[in-house]
């Protein structure tokens, strides 16, 4: 079979698509999540079609497509909170298993009486669906076991001559595939994390209202929970070796071990650093990058003939979830965790709570309050004094540092600041990494104003931010400070933003 290659920028081309959808044949096409290789729902030959393309297990069912929120009901039987979250999340990366209509063909749903039931928010995607007049049957366009494809070019790879059309429509912007939630026991079970996050639906639904079913994979011998948790999965053909950790102890992990001829998927902030085959995973709290590189990265290795894949792995909490799976399911039997130490880094904007909450956080713990670190280490820390007395010498009065003078040579001087930071930086790090090190069946909670800037951030399991407004900053700075609101103003302009911090951060403390 000749495969044509689409263009979605093409009206003709959707057309063109919709139609052999509509005629039982199959189309690759694209999603916000990954490449759906999609057929008319309602047409068993064609559907059937699809796990021959995909060498598909025939007891793993398929999603069903649909363009509108009316179809809902005509294919699925959706209870109160497959409403609300259908209400909340489409169109989106959600697929929301109900009970099924008998006018969907047993093979799509593997002879479940359920059927997961997802509308895409992806334009291409529901034109065409529109277009074809038909509800669509589409798992994702890769060979069964491979990567999900999140470029067409990808699809090419394991598609060409076993269908009849891809329509390319770009890079997919998520890149994993989407959360799949079983409605039809009374809570709403996730089965699959994906971008819509366990604590998204907790908001819609309440706490209790959401769980899940497990972490990892099903061990040998054992049931599976959901369809799809038995098989080796999203693998590329080399080995991948998963190193978890934090940032820091995972690169480090990886520097000793790795060989000529092996791949690294690592963060932003090591990339330098290794001179073998090896792809950027985005800054190491960057989940949607994380999430939207692993799949490509993966492909780029085969193609490369890389045999064996180190990966640092993100750290597992909301979007990271989803990311985090893939990366176990792919890589089982060879991951490693290096650690079950919790370090815990607090960051927020002055005046928003922040030492109050790290106290509260801290009861299980030791807690490291930086800030009194560095002004304890500025009387102690001779190295430290050292390198601040040769590189700001007029700010030293008798060999002891007069913090006023310090403070007005960088405060309309960036390049002094910087010099400033990075030397007291890298020892405040070394020094509270020192205090985390002597005690390893601790867990510590760090109040880290510079969490990010400092690079502490890369020595932390997990990331939180206290977060206020700037109004509720603004007095509890000038109350508990004695500075006026512009000094108040000027200091937390000085800083990163919330909007920084809510994106990047693992968990949010309103306060
Ligand atoms: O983002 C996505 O979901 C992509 C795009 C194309 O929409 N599709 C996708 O499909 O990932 P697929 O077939 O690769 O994964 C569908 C998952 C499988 O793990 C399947 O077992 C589960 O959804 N699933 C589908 N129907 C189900 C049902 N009735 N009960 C339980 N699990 C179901
Ligand atoms: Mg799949």
């Amino acid at each position: 079979m000749n495969t044509l290659f689409l263009k979605a920028e093409n009206k003709e081309d959707i057309t063109k698509a919709a139609e052999i959808l509509h005629d039982g044949g199959l189309v690759a096409v694209p999603t916000e999540t990954v490449y759906g290789l999609a057929a008319n729902a309602l047409d068993s030959q064609a559907v059937e079609n699809i796990f021959k393309a995909k060498g598909r297990p025939q007891d793993n069912p398929l999603i069903v497509h649909i363009a509108g929120m009316g179809d809902f009901e005509k294919y699925g039987g959706p209870n109160s909170i497959a409403k609300k979250l259908a209400e909340a999340f489409w169109p989106g990366p959600l697929t929301i298993i109900v009970d099924k209509k008998p006018c969907i063909p047993d093979v799509v749903s593997a002879h479940l009486n359920t059927v997961g039931i997802r509308m895409p928010a992806h334009e291409v995607a529901l034109k065409t669906i529109r277009e074809a007049g038909v509800p669509v049957a589409a798992p994702s366009a890769n060979t069964s076991g491979r990567p999900s494809p999140t470029e067409a070019r990808h699809v090419m790879d394991d598609m060409n001559g076993k269908i009849e059309a891809v329509l390319d429509g770009g890079p997919c912007d998520i890149g994993v595939e989407s959360t799949v939630v079983d409605t039809t026991r009374g809570v709403a079970v996730i089965l699959r994390p994906g971008a819509v996050t366990i604590d998204m639906m907790a908001q819609v639904l309440g706490e209790e209202g959401v769980m899940r079913v497990s972490k990892t994979t099903v061990k040998k011998g054992e049931a599976p929970k959901a369809p799809g948790m038995k098989y080796r999965h999203y693998a590329p053909k080399a080995r991948v070796n998963l190193i978890c950790g934090s940032p820091q102890n995972s690169f480090e992990y990886i520097a000793a071990r790795v060989t000529e001829g092996d791949g690294v998927l690592c963060f932003s902030e090591f990339f330098d650093k290794f001179s073998c085959e090896k792809i950027d995973f985005g800054k190491s709290y960057d989940k949607e990058r994380h999430a939207h590189v692993l799949f490509s990265a993966f492909r780029d290795m085969d193609r490369a003939g890389v045999k064996n894949i180190f990966v640092q792995c993100p750290r597992e909490f909301g979007r990271g979830i989803a990311t985090v799976n893939r990366l176990r399911k792919s890589a089982e039997g060879s991951i490693t965790e290096l650690s079950s130490q919790n370090i815990v880094g607090i960051v927020g904007r002055s005046g928003s709570g922040k030492s109050y909450m790290s106290k509260k956080l801290s009861q299980n713990g030791r807690l490291i309050d930086a800030d009194r670190l560095y002004a304890d280490m500025l009387n102690t820390d001779c190295e430290m004094t050292r390198e601040l007395t040769s590189a700001f010498p007029s700010a030293f009065t008798d060999g002891r540092i007069v913090k006023a003078k310090l403070a007005e040579i960088v405060f309309s001087d960036t390049a002094m600041l910087k010099k400033l930071n990075s030397i007291t930086h890298r020892h405040i790090v070394k020094k509270i990494m020192e205090i985390v090190n002597a005690e390893p069946d601790m867990d510590f909670y760090i109040d880290a104003p510079t969490l990010f800037e400092s690079s502490l951030h890369l020595y932390c399991t997990e990331l939180v931010a206290v977060v206020s407004d700037d109004e509720t900053c603004i007095r509890r700075i000038t109350e508990r400070d004695g500075l006026t609101r512009e000094q108040a103003e000027r200091r937390l302009a000085s800083q990163l933003s919330n909007d920084f911090f809510k994106k990047y951060c693992d968990r949010v403390i309103y306060n």
